[in-house]
């Protein structure tokens, strides 16, 4: 492993949010890497109700491409497989991530806890353990491929997916990722009529989407947080 990657996913520590779900600190930034006021409270809102279910609701699609930038914990590509499940509809994720979680820590993480059942936490390990750079067929409903690369190198095709979850580290701390030429890059990537959902309001996150097209649109936030954002194109 190289230094500069080490040092990216070294001082990851297990961490348990307000609604009772786990989450991970992360010592470089200083981040958690969902709210500490509820990690699946957060992801259900922002991810799943404000952009796959809204997509869904709005459109008849055979099969929803999703994109995810910042795979991390897997929750939200978790949170994703049990709604392809339940809604019997194909869904072609892709998951990008510069600095994938330790496997150890990943076992650590309960989110299958609640579902008794032993099959959930090794489905949920599949995420973890599913090949890098190749499309993993996970079940009828959800093929996976996860992209072991940094977004700024990320060479995204046009018109390719129909939902975006932008889950990068804030804004505060990751500039670099928030900028007008990722998102002008992320819009081309959308087809016409696709949202990219994200859990920042700031006002240099909507200036910076704004500018290149989308039109956004401020939501309802979850605990501790009053506006979240959607924004299509
Ligand atoms: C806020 S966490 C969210 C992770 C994930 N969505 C989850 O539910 O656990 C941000 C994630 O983005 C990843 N990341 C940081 N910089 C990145 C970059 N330049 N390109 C791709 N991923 C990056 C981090 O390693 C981390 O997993």
């Amino acid at each position: 492993m190289k230094t500069t990657e080490n040092q990216n996913i070294t001082n990851r520590k297990l961490v348990t949010t307000a609604d009772g779900s786990p989450s991970i600190s992360d010592g470089r930034t200083g981040e958690t890497f969902h709210s500490i006021n509820g990690a699946i409270t957060e992801s259900q809102l922002v991810f799943i109700n404000n952009g796959l279910e809204f997509f869904k609701t709005k459109n008849d699609s055979q099969g929803i491409a999703v994109l995810e930038i910042g795979f991390g914990t897997g929750l939200n590509t978790w949170l994703s497989l049990l709604k392809s499940i339940e809604w019997k509809q194909k869904i072609d994720y892709t998951a990008l991530e510069a600095f994938p979680l330790d496997i150890a820590l990943a076992e650590k993480l309960t989110y299958t806890a609640s579902v008794e059942k032993q099959l959930d936490k090794q489905e949920f390990m599949a995420l973890h353990l599913s090949e890098w750079g190749k499309p993993v067929q996970l079940d009828e409903y959800f093929k996976l491929t996860k992209i072991h690369q940094d977004l700024r190198q990320f060479d995204v095709k046009t018109d390719r997916f129909d939902v975006i979850y932008f889950d990068a580290f804030s804004p505060n701390v990751q500039p670099e990722l928030w900028t007008e030429e990722i998102f002008s890059r992320l819009f081309r990537s959308l087809k016409s009529g696709g949202v990219l959902v994200t859990y920042s309001a700031r006002g240099v996150v909507k200036n910076a989407l704004r500018s290149v097209g989308f039109s956004v649109k401020r939501l309802p936030g979850p605990p501790g947080k009053r506006h979240v954002i959607r924004a299509f194109r």
